[in-house]
């Protein structure tokens, strides 16, 4: 092809003016993609430790969040924070100390908590007064004053603060608490609540030989030890022990079936297998509740020493029981007494609220052996219909992230975690004085 100077200026001008053009629309697509929409958060992580990257991992399959940073002292959990963010096309600036994070992250709408509990007022409420929402996990805190100084500063502040006891938004949970024994009463009077979290024997968890922590960040950011920054629970400075680790997500159940807060515990328990440890290895313990129905009790056990049981929350009413756990194997299904006034449980399999009655298994060798007149006939099983195909945590980090979008209520605010705290963190002074611990409705007040 024959190309004159003019030609060839023009076909130029033409090919700059093409690639200006390209660039510029380059340009403007990656503005676009960066201008938030109306539904996009800007969120951060404090604490990415096993809780935080569960949380994570809940977090990415969620629309509309945007990683911006994470936060922790510890080269490992950054390295496995960061990694699993830039997987899902979250790009993060990382940090070690949470107050850095804040001055230089200036786009923040929300930050999750998960670091241990004796942390969590400290960045929480410094989150919450530069006017970010807040999910904190369980245990608000090891301290009460610390758990009522966080729902102080979500209400000075105005901002949201949601503990993370992630049963509360699990679709499974609210049928049935919500619909099977408050709406339709399929337990008549519930007159007991039982829960255990058991776990074998376990040893201490060490650190891996790659990724050391140093002493002065140690010194720096308040542990004693490198045994002690990893099995803080067990020691007094930063958590609570297996019967706050564990016990504050059932026992908080406990409150939300019966529908009032426990008027005293009695508890035993001791450190009786783990001599190094700081706090109780098994406790055993027994609320009461008063309410319109009359007195109730909420028995709960955790041991870490025999895994029998595991974990799982049993809801027993006069007409039957709904057992329940966060794993749907070990318990999602309605038991129906066999007691002539309790009512016909077809109606409400035809509803959809529960699914038809399992066929009971017998045992060939059990068929012959004769029942004691004192037993009762055992109760048939119903399964419960509802199904939750997301990650357990996931329900309740989206009712969060729809409260600051669309104002949907919490369904754990800070005043509902301070007055689980309350009931739980009673239970340690229990077994140390040995005496039953009476509550006032007051005391549930933060
Ligand atoms: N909701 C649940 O089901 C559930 C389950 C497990 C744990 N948790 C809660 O999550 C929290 C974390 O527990 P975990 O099991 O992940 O503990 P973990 O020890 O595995 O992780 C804690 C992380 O926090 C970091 N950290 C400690 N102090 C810090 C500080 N000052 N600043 C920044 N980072 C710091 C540690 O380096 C570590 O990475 C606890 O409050 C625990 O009770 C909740």
């Amino acid at each position: 092809m024959d190309m004159n100077r003019k030609d060839f200026m023009q076909s130029t001008v033409a090919a700059g003016t093409l690639l200006a053009t390209m660039k510029a629309r380059a340009v403007e697509n990656a503005e676009l993609s960066a201008i938030k929409k109306p539904d996009d958060l800007n969120v951060a992580i404090i604490g990415c430790g096993a809780e935080g990257l569960v949380l994570l991992t809940a977090c990415v399959r969620i629309p509309g969040l945007r990683f911006k940073a994470i936060c922790d002292i510890w080269s490992y959990s950054k390295r496995y924070a960061q990694g699993t963010l830039r997987k899902h096309g979250h790009t993060v600036n990382v940090y070690d100390d949470y107050l850095e994070m804040l001055d230089k992250e200036t786009d923040l709408d929300a930050v999750i908590v998960a670091t241990p509990d004796w942390m969590h007022a400290e960045h929480a409420n410094a989150c919450l007064r530069k006017g970010l929402h807040v999910y904190c996990e369980k245990e608000m805190s090891n301290s009460l004053e610390k758990a009522r100084s966080m729902v102080q500063t979500a209400k000075e502040t105005g901002k949201l603060l949601q503990i993370g006891h992630q049963r509360r938004s699990n679709p499974r949970y609210i049928h049935a608490i919500e619909k099977l024994i408050r709406d339709v009463k399929l337990l008549g009077r519930v007159t007991h609540a039982t829960a255990q979290w058991n776990r074998g024997r376990t040893d201490d968890i060490g650190i891996p030989k790659n990724y050391p922590i140093s002493a002065e960040t140690l010194d720096k950011y308040g542990y004693n030890s490198v045994q002690e920054f990893r099995n803080w629970r067990w020691y007094k400075k930063y958590g609570g022990g297996p019967i706050v680790d564990l016990g504050s997500h059932q026992i908080d159940l406990f409150e939300w079936v019966f529908g009032v807060n426990p008027s005293s515990v009695v508890a035993s328990g001791g450190i009786d297998y783990y001599h190094h440890h700081e706090w109780y290895d098994n406790v055993l313990c027994i609320y009461e509740y008063h309410n319109e129905q009359g007195t109730s009790r909420g028995y709960y056990e955790t041991l870490t020493t025999s895994s029998h049981r595991g974990f799982s929350e049993a809801f027993r009413g006069e007409n039957g029981t709904i057992e329940i756990a966060e794993i749907p194997p070990r318990g999602n299904s309605a038991l129906r007494e066999k007691h002539p006034a309790v009512p016909a449980w077809e109606p409400y399999a035809e509803q959809g609220l529960i699914l038809a009655k399992s066929k009971p298994i017998v045992a060939a060798a059990t068929k012959n052996v004769m029942i004691d007149v004192r037993a009762s006939a055992p109760p048939e099983s119903w399964p419960l219909p509802i199904d939750l195909t997301k990650p357990a945590h996931q329900p309740h980090l989206e009712n969060f992230f729809n409260a600051i979008r669309y104002g949907t209520p919490l369904n754990c605010p800070g005043e509902k975690g301070y007055e689980t705290a309350v009931a739980v963190l009673a239970v340690n002074r229990a077994v140390a004085s040995n005496e039953k611990i009476n509550f006032k409705e007051t005391d549930f007040h933060a």
